[in-house]
């Protein structure tokens, strides 16, 4: 792996994986848009990569910033529902864009970051789309991976953080009490971010012809409800954790959709609580030779309170 380009690399995985790269010494070109915030853009810079920006809404040519590299890291997605950057666009046709350009290129290797729990029949968009551009990196006729995680936590460089871990953090730190959708029996396999990078980079230095699919997940499978208490447990936030009725999650969902560009609740958190999103225990040990760091490891980066992370 000589000169690599990322795409989505400006958000919360992306940073870290710039990181870890740079201590590679990979050169590295990272696609970002217009609206890209500052602050991920001089992290980027930081350590060393080129920054190329693509107005992809606006049809942005983005095939120069493939030519010479070896591989491509593409982590473009989001599970937010914003009704200027529809699921299908964010995640199908930008994927579908982008392996012209790669074809075009000839960039041979591609690391794919998707999610556990992609399917045509999955209960949400979001996963329904993330399976939609999957299959336009398998029929590209690249080679490489798809890397499916479980939920993503841990916090070592960058500006960015898992949303969803930063709303629990608010939630318990401003009103002293977390609100879990249902009765947050689903079930989770939080893997560390920096478990996570590593595996990116050894699935694309894998010399396989065909695209390998792997499902990752953390060592401990377990209710959200207990994660949330663990995550409260790690900030030293030991709160009350209430339960919001799917039913009544539904209907709020419905509403902030309506009246908000950047809604709190969303169809797909209120459907992805009705499922678990779990894989083997050992999934990362089998398939890339080493342990996955425990939860309260990872938890534990979030003890030290970090002003202004997005
Ligand atoms: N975080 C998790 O727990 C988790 C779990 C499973 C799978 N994943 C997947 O892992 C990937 C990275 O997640 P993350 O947590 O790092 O997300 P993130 O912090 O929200 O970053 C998302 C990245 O995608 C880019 N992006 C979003 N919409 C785009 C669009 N319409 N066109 C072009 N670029 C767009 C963002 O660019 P800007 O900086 O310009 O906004 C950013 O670089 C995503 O594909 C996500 O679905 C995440």
């Amino acid at each position: 792996m000589k000169r690599a380009i990322l795409t989505g690399a400006t958000g919360y995985v992306g940073c870290h994986l710039v990181d870890a790269l740079a201590h590679r010494s990979v050169e590295m070109v990272v696609v970002a848009r217009p609206t890209t915030l500052a602050d991920a853009r001089e992290f980027i810079h930081s350590r060393g990569a080129a920054t190329h920006i693509v107005d992809y809404a606006r049809g942005g040519e983005v095939r120069e910033a493939f030519r010479g590299c070896d591989i491509w890291f593409h982590l473009i997605g989001s599970i937010q529902r914003l009704r200027k950057d529809p699921f299908e666009w964010r995640h199908r046709e930008v994927t579908a864009r982008l392996v012209a350009a790669a074809r075009k290129e000839r960039v041979e290797r591609v690391v794919f970051l998707t999610a556990l729990g992609t399917s045509s029949r999955a209960n949400n968009i979001y996963h329904r789309t993330k399976w939609e551009a999957e299959r336009e990196v398998l029929q590209s006729g690249l080679a490489g991976a798809l890397v499916r995680p479980s939920l993503i936590v841990g916090r070592s460089v960058g500006p960015r953080d898992s949303k969803l871990v930063m709303r629990y953090i608010r939630m318990m730190r401003e009103r002293g009490r977390a609100v879990v959708l249902g009765h947050g029996s689903n079930r989770i396999q939080p893997i560390d971010v920096r478990d996570l990078v590593e595996c990116m980079i050894k699935a694309a230095e894998r010399e396989n012809r065909n695209v390998a699919v792997y499902e990752l997940g953390g060592p401990e499978p377990l209710a959200f409800r207990e994660f949330v208490r663990r995550l409260g447990q790690a900030i030293g936030q030991h709160v009350p954790i209430r339960s919001l009725p799917l039913w009544l999650a539904a209907l709020a969902a419905r509403w902030y959709e309506w009246t908000r560009e950047a809604p709190p609740v969303t169809r797909e958190q209120v459907a992805l609580c009705r499922v678990d999103n779990v894989c083997a225990p050992d999934s990362v040990e089998r398939q890339f030779g080493f342990a996955a760091r425990p939860l309260d490891e990872s938890l534990a980066t979030y003890r030290t309170e970090r002003d202004g992370t997005k």
